[in-house]
Order: structure tokens, then sequence, then C-alpha cells
């Protein structure tokens, strides 16, 4: 066998032992791996000399060139791994792991403020003997309107700006609803408040929101009278508010109460002497309320001969603002965690 070809071979598998020691990352081994077995690499050119040998010498030089194949290949996979083993020892250098190093507390989520002021309203109501009664968010005209003696066609159903249903239906605009569906499936003597959703196609401002959240409540006995509404709604206040916060009710209308009344409280923001909040009134109104009316009865199947009571609806996020003075309700619908956390 020709002596200069297996040289030639020899020192091949020399130089690319070599060159693939020295490649300090991926890129200058993989130029190493042509230039040496690569298709245009030194090992190919070596294999096309074969000609230059006997046809007894080309089949044990061909053997020669297999095992220097494999030597390179086999040097190409351990100097891999030590360029992947170099790499992650500098990476480990530059990384300074302080295990004495407090963990990271996850923050922890909570109910929503509106939900905790339900909650707390609710809770008080509780501890007057209150049951707590639920109604449906998509209600039929019947139980928001017609058995709340609202007249078809009256001015006051606009008042309410209702969502409305393709089947007739609508999106209820107060929790006074519950009423009605509380009387039609309870007999009195009846103690109930209503928490929930309400929806009015209003325009978004500060103070306004098409979706908000109302507590309604509902006393129906023997004997009930205004003083015990009066009373009722003055333990509410203090014990919601934790101090004793006068209130007072002024006229006013609502198809289901008779005589009705609207509720404010002092101003919470002034303590009466009047500001930019109360308008200078030095009180905020809070809620609408009132007798209910013989007719809603009629209509609920209670007899007003032997029943009477009061009802009352307020709204959540407007108690809301008042105790935590929040001055705008769109924060309540944001969900900006910086907002939400001052309340867990
Ligand atoms: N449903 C009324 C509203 O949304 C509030 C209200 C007024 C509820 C008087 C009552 C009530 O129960 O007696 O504007």
């Amino acid at each position: 066998m020709s002596a200069s070809l297996n040289e030639e071979l020899a020192a091949l598998v020399a130089d690319a032992e070599s060159a693939l020691a020295a490649a300090a990352d991926d890129n200058a081994l993989n130029t190493a791996k042509a230039a040496f077995v690569g298709k245009g690499g030194s090992l190919t050119a070596l294999m096309k000399r074969m000609r230059e040998l006997s046809p007894e010498e080309r089949p044990v030089f061909g053997k020669a060139v297999n095992v220097a194949r494999e030597q390179v290949n086999a040097a190409i996979d351990g100097n891999r791994r030590r360029i992947a083993a170099e790499a992650q020892q500098r990476s480990l250098a530059g990384t300074q792991i302080d295990a004495t190093l407090p963990g990271r507390a996850p923050d922890r989520g909570g109910p929503h403020p509106l939900r905790m002021v339900e909650q707390d309203m609710v809770n008080v109501f509780r501890d007057l003997g209150y049951d707590v009664a639920l109604g449906p968010e998509v209600e039929s005209d019947f139980h928001n309107f017609g058995a709340l003696n609202f007249p078809d066609d009256h001015p006051a159903r606009d008042m309410h700006d209702t969502l409305k249903l393709e089947d007739g239906r609508l999106l209820r605009t107060h929790t006074s609803s519950v009423q009605v569906r509380t009387m039609l499936a309870n007999k009195p003597p009846i103690r109930v408040v209503v928490p929930g959703a309400v929806y009015r196609s209003d325009t978004v401002d500060a103070t306004h929101s098409p979706y908000f959240h109302q507590l309604e409540g509902l006393v129906v006995d023997r004997n009930i009278s205004m003083a015990h509404l009066k009373g009722t709604l003055q333990a509410f206040v203090d014990r919601y508010f934790q101090r004793s916060l006068p209130i007072r009710l002024r006229p006013s209308y609502f198809p289901f109460t008779e005589p009705s009344a609207e509720v404010d409280i002092q101003c919470v923001f002034c303590g009466g002497d009047g500001c930019r909040v109360c308008g200078k009134s030095g009180w905020i109104e809070i809620l609408g309320c009132g007798m209910v009316d013989p007719a809603v009865f009629e209509s609920c199947g209670v007899d007003p001969n032997e029943w009477s009571g009061f009802a009352f609806g307020m709204g959540i996020e407007r108690v809301a603002m008042l105790r935590y003075q929040i001055e705008d309700i769109r924060h309540f619908y944001d969900n900006d965690v910086r907002f939400l956390s001052h309340f867990s």
C-alpha cells in the first residue's frame, strides 16, 4: 500500500482532532466538521485519490478511510459535549444564587369590593332577622313591571330605560321584581333582602352604569307601619356606617309603594355642613322606599286587608362609594388591581 496516502490519512485525522479540540463554540465546530468530513472536505478529497492505488490496495485503504471518518466523528461528538458543558459552566458562574433570600409571595386574590359591601349590607339585615332571596336577571314584564303596578304604556316604564330581549323578556331594571316572586312563592309574614345585578340602558359616567347592583328589602306582616320602615332604615344606616348617622325621608313616587319616600343620609363627606359632593345640602340620597301598594299585594296573592308591608331598594355601588369615599363608579368595573387591592 502506498505509504504516502496512509500518512496523509493519519495526518488528516490528527489535524482534524486538534482543530476540533480548539473549537470554542458550535459555529467553529461546524466549520471544522465541514472542512474534514463534509462533502467538499479533505477526507472526500483523499478518497478520490484511491485511483493512485493498485487494485489490491484499494479495499484496504477504503477500510482505513472509514476508520478515520469514525474517529473524526467521535471527536466531533466529544467536542460538542465539551462545548455544551463549558457554556453551562460559564452561565452558572455568572449567576449568583442567594439561598437566604426570602421567597416572593404570590399575589393573593380576594372578593371584589362590591361583593364585600354587599355581604356587609346583607349581614346587617341578617342580624335584624331577614332572609336572603334571589331572582333571575332575565325577567318577565309581569315581574319587573306589571305586578308592581306599572300600568301598560305608563311613562314610569320609560324612566327605567329597559333593555329588552327579542322574546319579550327583559333584563330586570330593579331588584323589586323579586318582591313579586317572593310573595307569589311564600305566605306572610315575610322579611327578605335581595341583593343582585340590575340593568338599564344608561350612558356611563362617574355616577351611572348600565349594569349595577341593588339591595331590595321587603317586609310583610300584620300592622306594619311607616314607623317600622323608618326605624329599620335608621338601624341599618347606623350599623352599616358604624356610627349614628341622621337620615331623613322625603315624599316621592313609585308605582309599587304608597306612600313613597326617598331617604337621605347626612353627608359623610362634610358631616352635614354642605360640600361639593352633597351639592351644599348636607344630605345624600341613598334609597327609595315606601309602604307596599295594595295593588301589588293583589297581583301577588296577598290579602291587603290582612297584611301590610314596607319595601326599599338601594344602590350597592352608591353605598360603597359613600362608605369608602370613592368618587367614580367606573372603578368598580375597571378591575385595576391597584384599586382592588385596597380592599383585601
Ligand atoms: N326599584 C326602585 C328603583 O330601582 C327602588 C325602590 C324604590 C325599591 C322604592 C323599593 C321601593 O322597594 O319601595 O329605582
